[in-house]
């Protein structure tokens, strides 16, 4: 059996920064508490009311092909992980369609909260292994200021937007996608949610008077439940994979809040240099915060190299997948040529 692993990476983060001095100027907070609570320094903010999650999911997808080297006509599937599409219907898979012009691509949506572009790349890699296709593009995005409440300290620190895509292809090395553990649990839903706009709340002039439009979060709750349950699946991961901290070259984990992270990472039996951590700049971008850790590192990654993806989001849902890196990142040149002009220097 073929795995399916990542051949490209892609990203699209907004130019405008709110830095936590900014929030300051918008809310009772400070930058001390924001920093020592979530690690969190400053985020990107997609301010332009006409672009939303499907722009920012287009660019990054662009920059993959781009990378990659093939055109749009090539791509079998396009999967979508966001909890902000730019509306309930068509997909926001739809509107990257159209947008990139990928007359043979077939895709939807995957809403699974922060753990959204785990659930879509493990759902990427079945397509791939079975043999039904050979390059999906599977993509994580929000534009989490699009359901923030900027009057609510308690959550309006914590997210920024941005989107990342990764294209999945068959690999015959042994790398790529190769163990996934996955769960959710619903007992804890209003923990985390956005009461309005589906179904059960229409829209309505009550909606917006109680504020349903906006990101809820029970902070605490969400953060006993996390850091156990992120911890967990990454360490069954590990056993069941015959893996030590030792043969992790990173863990890569959603960017929610630095406490999570560094449990993990201690459960796992690794050191903060294996830790992608880029959650000082972006904040919790919810379904793009993995691909794009793995794009910002992308550069280091080799062949070969272990990595344990791990989330944990509303709803409530997490997991973990165990990758082995398909090929070398473009520093790999770089660094030997720092080795041979190293030598050169000390006459070797
Ligand atoms: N600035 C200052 N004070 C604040 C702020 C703020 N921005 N936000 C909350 N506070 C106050 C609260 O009002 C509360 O005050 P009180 O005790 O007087 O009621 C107090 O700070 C809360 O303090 P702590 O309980 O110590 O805060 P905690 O250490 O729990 O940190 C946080 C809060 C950062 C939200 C944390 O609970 C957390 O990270 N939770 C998990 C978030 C997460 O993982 N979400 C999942 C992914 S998101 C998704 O799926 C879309």
């Amino acid at each position: 059996m073929n795995h399916a692993a990542i051949t490209a990476v892609g990203a699209f983060l907004p130019e405008d920064r709110l830095t936590n001095h900014d929030l300051e100027k918008m809310v009772d907070t400070s930058d001390e508490w924001i920093r020592s609570r979530t690690g969190i320094r400053e985020r990107r903010i997609l301010w332009d009311k006409d672009k939303a999650t499907a722009y920012m999911a287009t660019e990054a997808a662009k920059e993959v092909l781009e990378r990659r080297g093939i055109g749009p006509e090539e791509i079998d599937a396009i999967l979508v992980a966001t909890v902000t599409p730019d509306m309930l219907f068509p997909s926001t898979a739809c509107l990257v369609q159209t947008a990139l012009g990928a007359p043979n691509a077939w895709g939807f949506d995957i809403l699974a909260a922060c753990s959204g572009f785990l659930y879509a790349l493990t759902t990427g890699v079945q397509f791939i292994e079975s043999g039904r296709h050979k390059k999906v593009l599977v993509i994580g995005g929000d534009k989490m200021s699009s359901i923030l409440n900027f009057k609510d300290r308690n959550t309006c620190v914590l997210f920024g937007d941005g989107a990342a895509a990764v294209l999945l292809e068959p690999n015959t090395e042994g790398n790529g996608i190769l163990d996934t553990v996955h769960r959710i649990d619903g007992s804890n839903w209003p923990a985390l949610q956005m009461p309005g706009g589906g179904s059960l709340h229409p829209p309505s002039h009550e909606t917006i008077e109680q504020e349903m439009h906006y990101i809820q979060q029970e902070g605490r709750t969400v953060f006993k439940v996390a850091v156990k349950a992120m911890a967990d699946v990454s360490a069954e991961i590990m056993a069941r994979n015959g893996l030590t901290g030792d043969d992790i070259r990173y863990l890569v984990p959603h960017q929610a809040n630095l406490r999570i992270i560094d449990a993990t990472a201690r459960r796992m039996g690794i050191t903060s240099d294996k830790v992608m951590i880029n959650i000082d700049r972006y904040g919790n971008t919810t379904a793009g915060t993995i691909p794009l850790c793995l794009y910002d590192w992308q550069d280091d990654l080799r062949k070969g190299d272990n990595l344990v993806l791990a989330a944990f989001g509303g709803g409530f849902t997490w997991g973990a997948s165990y990758v082995k890196w398909a090929y070398d990142g473009a520093n790999v040149a770089t660094e030997q040529e720092a080795v041979a002009s190293e030598y050169g220097r000390n006459g070797v």
